[in-house]
Parts: structure tokens; sequence; C-alpha cells
């Protein structure tokens, strides 16, 4: 699985973390920025890493930023993208199985890197659930097609 990761000068230190954690179980990492604690524009790497999910070129991706306020607002603009932010096991959980969220989303001055690690793990191995949430995801697939 390839994994699409970002963050702005916030998330820095822990997508350094995070991609270093997820290369070391095997994961295939492609890192999209930024590179530096030097103040970025959070709305530039969210961008290119829900571009790469949402053309294919990665399975699935993660952003972090302050917040992850910033990085879930502009991930979701991008069609095909079901971002979550999440602050917890359960959130993360739920988002795989429910809502089949391809970016998790996750906020650096809110978790911790070895929270953040918990949490990439369980999302990373949660499943789509299917059943009466595949409808559910129909109809955001129908909102995204009739946006302008
Ligand atoms: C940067 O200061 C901060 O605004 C950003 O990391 C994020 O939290 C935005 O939502």
């Amino acid at each position: 699985m390839n994994i699409a990761i970002g963050c702005d000068h916030a998330g820095y230190f822990a997508k350094e973390t995070l991609k270093e954690y997820l290369q070391s179980k095997g994961y295939s990492v492609t890192d999209m920025g930024c590179f530096s604690e030097e103040s970025v524009h959070y709305p530039v790497y969210g961008k290119a890493v829900a571009m790469a999910v949402s053309q294919g070129k990665a399975d699935k991706g993660i952003l972090i930023c302050g917040t992850g306020i910033g990085m879930s607002i502009v991930a979701n603009k991008i069609p095909g993208i079901r971002a979550a932010l999440c602050h917890d096991t359960f959130t993360a959980k739920a988002s795989r199985e429910h809502n089949d969220a391809n970016i998790l989303v996750m906020g650096a001055r809110v978790l911790n890197p070895e929270q953040m690690k918990l949490i990439v793990e369980v999302w990373l191995d949660s499943t789509f659930a299917g059943g009466r949430h595949s409808q559910r995801l129909e109809m955001i697939r129908e909102l995204d097609e009739n946006r302008r």
C-alpha cells in the first residue's frame, strides 16, 4: 500500500515521526512536504496529498496541521476525497468502517506523535463495512458529481 503524507509547519515533526513509523511497518510512503518547520500554507500540501489519492497515485493519505481543521477543509474540496479528522481511535475506526475515509487528518497541536501512531495503526487496519453504508457513500458521490 502506498500512503501519501503531507503537513504544514505545525505538523512537520509529527509527519517525520509517522513517516518513519510507517516505513518501519513496511508501507511505501510518498512524502509530499512540507520539509521543515518554516511557516508554510497548509492548502498547498493538503491539495497535493488529496490530488494524489483522488488520481489513484496513492492508496490512502495522511495529513497533519495544527488542528487538522484546515487540512480537512482543503482535502474535502477535491473530488472523490473523504477526509476524516480524527482525534482518537474510535473515530479513526468508524471513519474507515462507516465512511470509507481515504484520508486521515490529525492535529499536531491536539495529539502527540505516540497518540497519532495508535490512531494511524487502527485506521489502516480497519476496513469499510459496506452494507447500509454503501448507499450513503453513493449519495456523497452524487454530491461530488453535482457540485459546481
Ligand atoms: C498554522 O498556524 C495553523 O493555522 C494550521 O496548522 C492549522 O491548524 C489550520 O487549520
